[in-house]
């Protein structure tokens, strides 16, 4: 099928380049020229395992181009997939401006056939009908007209739309950074949001090579599911799976502080309560809170939508305060350990908000940093991405190592922040010996205790 991408961030890219790679014609459009230019020579502007391999095999076949020129995009696709970002505003909701410079943008540029518009973008509930207000918006400005805007039925209401028929979609991605690629390929659901049977139809041919797993790591499993439903429940689904699985990790955090207080582990009752199938294992590591792209955005933009409906969502409202609390634990165990924390050094063991990317976006380590900062620590950080790249230069308030010896050297605690593999295996007992205290704060009770304390740690996990 042919597709076209607008929008070549984290979620537009890798969809762009798994649907090369199972055999789709696609254009990725995005406006910033240095990244295109990038994209073009095989190279991935964000750090993802896999993406720029895929990339490359899709370039060198044929299947997927790259350019600034949405015209010739929307030229193209018979799907278009609108994947620009949304991110948050001061307030909590999502900054919208780019969705709506992109429909508008695609109306300009709509030339007759049928197409599929998508909303691949992680949008508030409801935009399926806004978009297609800002489409068809689009299409009145190419027009020279002025567009009717208003319920009931648009094809009567406005007959140019005959000249350019499309419908709108809801399908939301549920990728996580670091294993993107894999997640696409090997999804848990695909959820397809339309009232349309065309729409429909077209979108599960397109998925038709995943859903049959032919790229999927294990190819004896059943097909993968399939959720089609109107377009607001499959924007709220998006929501609504963030926001359970932010609030679990909140929920076993706050089991951590308890077992803290009560010396039981948490380590344990999360083995405990996680083989009750209803429960399930995942998403219950303790430790110094969530971060990242989505959940924090998403779980304070539905707690807006909320508000703005006339409903306080005070579960969520709960999650995110126990989280803001959670990513300054950190700081909280420092205190018991070193008690006074001015004049003290501070090694952080991993920036990133998760392992496996580069991305700092709403990371605890920020939140550690700066409040470290304040009580007048100095802080040294070691990260296996950040310490290699040039993003080391754009932190502020913290010293960026290029090993972790060096992170080491002088430290009176270290406090693992990122759980990144390779701090499994690091030479601790030459960390420790370099150290002017060895302390460790496991933030997110990822290193083996004993061996931590037999290299000569003081070991504190969270919650044990
Ligand atoms: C998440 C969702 O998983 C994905 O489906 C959605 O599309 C985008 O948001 P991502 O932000 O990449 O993906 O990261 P994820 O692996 O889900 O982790 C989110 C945060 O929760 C990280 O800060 C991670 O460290 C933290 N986390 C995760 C925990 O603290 N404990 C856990 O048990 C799991």
């Amino acid at each position: 099928m042919r597709v076209c991408v607008i929008g070549t961030g984290y979620v537009g890219l890798v969809t762009g380049a798994c649907l090369a790679h199972i055999g789709h014609h696609v254009i990725c459009v995005d406006n910033n020229e240095e990244k295109v230019k990038l994209m073009k020579a095989g190279q991935s502007p964000i750090f993802e395992p896999g993406l720029s391999e895929i990339m490359q095999a899709a370039i060198a076949s044929g299947k997927i181009e790259f350019t600034t020129d949405l015209g010739a995009g929307v030229n193209h696709g018979e799907i278009l997939f609108i994947a620009v970002g949304t991110p948050p505003l001061p307030t909590g909701e999502s900054d919208t401006r780019y969705v709506e410079a992109v429909a508008r943008g695609i109306g300009t540029h709509l030339n007759g056939g049928y197409k599929v518009i998508v909303n691949k973008s992680t949008v508030p509930i409801g935009s399926g009908d806004w978009v297609r207000m800002l489409v068809l918006d689009g299409i009145a400005e190419r027009q020279s007209e002025k567009v009717p805007v208003g319920a009931g039925n648009i094809k009567e209401e406005f007959p140019l739309t005959q000249l350019a028929e499309f419908d709108i979609v809801s399908n939301p991605e549920f990728l996580r950074e670091g294993s993107a690629v894999y997640d696409t390929f090997n999804p848990d659901r695909i959820v397809i949001g339309s009232n349309n049977p065309k729409a429909i139809a077209m979108m599960k041919e397109l998925y038709t090579p995943i859903v049959e797993r032919q790229f999927a790591e294990e190819k004896a499993l059943p097909p993968v599911p399939i959720v089609v439903t109107d377009l607001s429940s499959a924007e709220m689904i998006k929501y609504a799976a963030n926001a359970f699985l932010a609030t679990k990790i909140s929920f076993i955090n706050e089991v951590a502080n308890i077992c803290d207080r009560v010396g039981a582990d948490v380590t344990q009752v999360a083995k405990g309560i996680g083989l009750d199938s209803r429960i399930g294992n995942k998403f219950l590591q303790a430790g110094i809170g969530w971060g990242g792209s989505c959940f924090p955005k998403d779980v304070s933009a539905l707690v807006h939508t909320a508000d703005d409906y006339g409903y306080e969502a005070h579960l969520l409202k709960a999650a995110v305060s126990v989280n803001q609390r959670q990513r300054l634990i950190g700081v909280e165990k420092l205190q018991q350990v070193l008690k006074i924390l001015k004049g003290k050094t501070v090694g952080l063991l991993g920036l990133t908000f998760k392992p496996d990317t580069d991305d700092m976006r709403d990371a605890p380590a920020l939140n550690l940093i700066e409040h470290l900062n304040r009580l007048g620590t100095k802080v040294k950080a070691y990260d296996p991405i950040v310490s290699q790249s040039g993003m080391r230069h754009g932190l502020s308030g913290v010293m960026v190592e290029t090993d972790p010896e060096r992170l080491a050297d002088g430290c009176d605690a270290l406090v693992l922040v990122t759980d990144w593999k390779q701090f499994q295996h690091l030479d601790y007992e030459k960390m420790a010996s370099l150290m002017n205290n060895p302390v460790m704060i496991d933030g997110r009770n990822f290193l083996d205790r004993e061996k931590l304390q037999q290299a000569g740690f003081y070991y504190v996990g969270v919650g044990r």
